[in-house]
């Protein structure tokens, strides 16, 4: 695994992961663990905690995605998310920590998005540069459709993070077929799979799973009141969906994002 300084090394959690399922990483696309930004961690120990709680989990590598645009345009700009990311590299280093990661961010939808992705001042996922997390917002309905393909010209392919908790979409099978024809990958919520948002985002986790739209599962964990969910979700998945499906979608395909290579949806076995 490549990190700044010596390799550090696994969890127990984390070694199981990579042996169980033969992957080099275990990657969670989708993580708030940057302090002070949005509503993640307030602080560096709530971070540490966070990252602690992820390593426990079996994640080997996370990406850093606090919101950007929405109500945090202006403020969590991309210098600061890169700034945060260096100061928790080193904590996390001086703590023996072994979890890598990568800047990324969560970002509201905006009709200014090809623009600010090319200036840099919005933040693209992981180290390739080839994906970006694209969040819609929670009551308004705003079409995904023009930004996924302005993107795709650009060469980034769009991850929507958690469909499957957006109630006005609930029962949108079309309209997430449009968009995965479109060319983005859809993100659900471990938590969601297993309740923790509540029945309906359950339920609709759930079709979208057996609808074979699903390319992604992540943790979008917070903090404490949000913990990291992943394990219990890839069991939960290997029983219901099959071995193959919990691999692709929790594993093989995190780390394909993580290469920079586009995903697709997944059919359930
Ligand atoms: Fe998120």
């Amino acid at each position: 695994m490549t990190r700044s300084g010596p390799r550090l090394p696994l969890s127990p959690a984390q070694a199981a992961r990579l042996e169980q399922w033969n992957v080099q990483r275990a990657v969670d696309v989708h993580c708030h663990c940057l302090p002070g930004l949005d509503d993640g961690p307030k602080t560096l120990d709530e971070s540490l905690a966070l990252c602690e709680a992820l390593v426990a989990d079996g994640v080997t590598t996370v990406f850093a995605t606090p919101h950007q645009l929405g109500r945090y345009d202006g403020f969590t700009t991309a210098a600061r998310v890169r700034h945060e990311l260096t100061q928790l590299q080193q904590a996390l280093h001086s703590a023996d920590i072994p979890l890598e990661i990568c800047p990324g961010a969560d970002v509201r939808i905006d009709e200014r998005l090809p623009r600010l992705v090319a200036s840099g001042e919005v933040l693209t996922a992981g180290p390739h540069g080839k994906h970006l997390l694209l969040e819609l917002p929670h009551r308004l309905p705003v079409d995904p459709l023009p930004t996924i393909s302005l993107l795709a010209e650009q060469g980034i392919q769009v991850i929507l993070t958690h469909p499957e908790r957006h109630r006005y979409l609930a029962g949108a099978r079309g309209r997430l077929e449009a968009w995965t024809a479109a060319g983005a990958a859809i993100q659900i919520t471990a938590g969601s799979l297993l309740g923790d948002f509540g029945a309906l985002a359950r339920q609709e986790a759930w079709r979208m799973v057996d609808a074979g739209v699903v390319s992604l599962i992540a943790s979008d964990a917070h903090d404490a009141s949000r913990p990291p969910r992943l394990s219990a979700a890839l069991d939960a998945l290997a029983r219901a969906a099959g071995r193959t499906f919990a691999r692709t979608v929790c594993l093989e395909n995190p780390l394909n994002v993580y290469s920079g290579a586009s995903v697709s949806g997944c059919q359930p076995t």
